[in-house]
């Protein structure tokens, strides 16, 4: 059981989680938070479920978390002032908050892998899927949703990248309340640095990526490509060198060559 008001305690935010939804079982907290518009309408609002029945991945990916053992919630964001042309760069602020908070809180160094795993000792412990709706070709809701492996210990299925847990690496048991505090304190402090200073976001991201300058393979649907990482561009996309020609990429699973 998510204990509210141990979480509450830990939560030094302005917006971000201050209207705080919990709930024991919905079908993916993205899809309820960004299509029930009437129960949901407060910026930052952050819904938390112990359980989904249709947790979503990216790519059209199932996510699975086993009940009450780990984090899976969203988080809406209706100030258009973050809804600006580099949307991905959320993407990244969102890996960030969840690197830094398990960095501060247990010690643990972090990877991230593009465009927004994070990963430990080269496993997978969290994920971040961005979703929004818009009207014409402008946003109206955006919700950023996070899944982090806490307390499982176990997983099941196939998996690209192996899945670790924080139980696992840390061979304890972590108290999630002051975890998502933790995170939500650090994503709204992240959130604004992304739009006065997007620069710093995008160097935090570089320095917790190790395959900057590696031989890697993407893979989007069946087309793969091989190259050099080279870089991120403003935007957050993947930049690939081949043959001394550059490319820039949206989408795709990252893996050395
Ligand atoms: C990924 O790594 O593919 C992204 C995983 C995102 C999972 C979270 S769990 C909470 C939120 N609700 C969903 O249905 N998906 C995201």
């Amino acid at each position: 059981m998510f204990d509210i008001e141990k979480f509450d305690i830990k939560l030094g935010t302005d917006q971000i989680g201050r209207n705080f939804i919990y709930a024991e079982e919905v079908t993916s907290t993205n899809e309820v938070i960004l299509n029930e518009r009437k129960l949901y309408q407060e910026h930052g609002t952050v819904l938390l479920a112990e359980n989904q029945t249709a947790g979503k991945g990216r790519l059209n990916r199932p996510w699975y978390s086993v009940d009450e053992m780990n984090l899976t919630f969203s988080i809406l964001i209706l100030d258009a002032k973050y809804f600006r042309k580099k949307i991905n760069i959320l993407n990244f602020t969102a890996a960030i908050a969840v690197a830094m908070s398990i960095e501060n809180l247990f010690q643990l160094k972090t990877e991230l892998k593009w465009p927004n795993d994070v990963l430990i000792s080269n496993k997978k412990i969290a994920g971040v899927l961005l979703e929004s709706v818009s009207s014409g070709n402008k946003i109206e809701r955006l919700v950023v949703g996070i899944g982090l492996n806490v307390n499982q210990i176990t997983f099941q299925g196939k998996f690209n990248v192996d899945p670790t847990s924080l139980k696992r690496e840390l061979r304890q048991n972590i108290e999630r309340e002051k975890l998502l505090a933790e995170i939500l304190n650090n994503f709204e402090e992240l959130i604004e640095t992304s739009v006065s200073k997007p620069k710093f976001i995008l160097d935090e991201w570089r320095s917790r990526c190790s395959l900057i300058g590696e031989r890697i393979t993407i893979a989007e649907n069946d087309k793969t490509r091989h190259g050099i990482f080279e870089d991120i561009d403003d935007e957050g996309f993947l930049i690939l060198k081949s043959n001394d020609a550059l490319e820039t990429i949206h989408f795709g699973d990252v893996s050395i060559l």
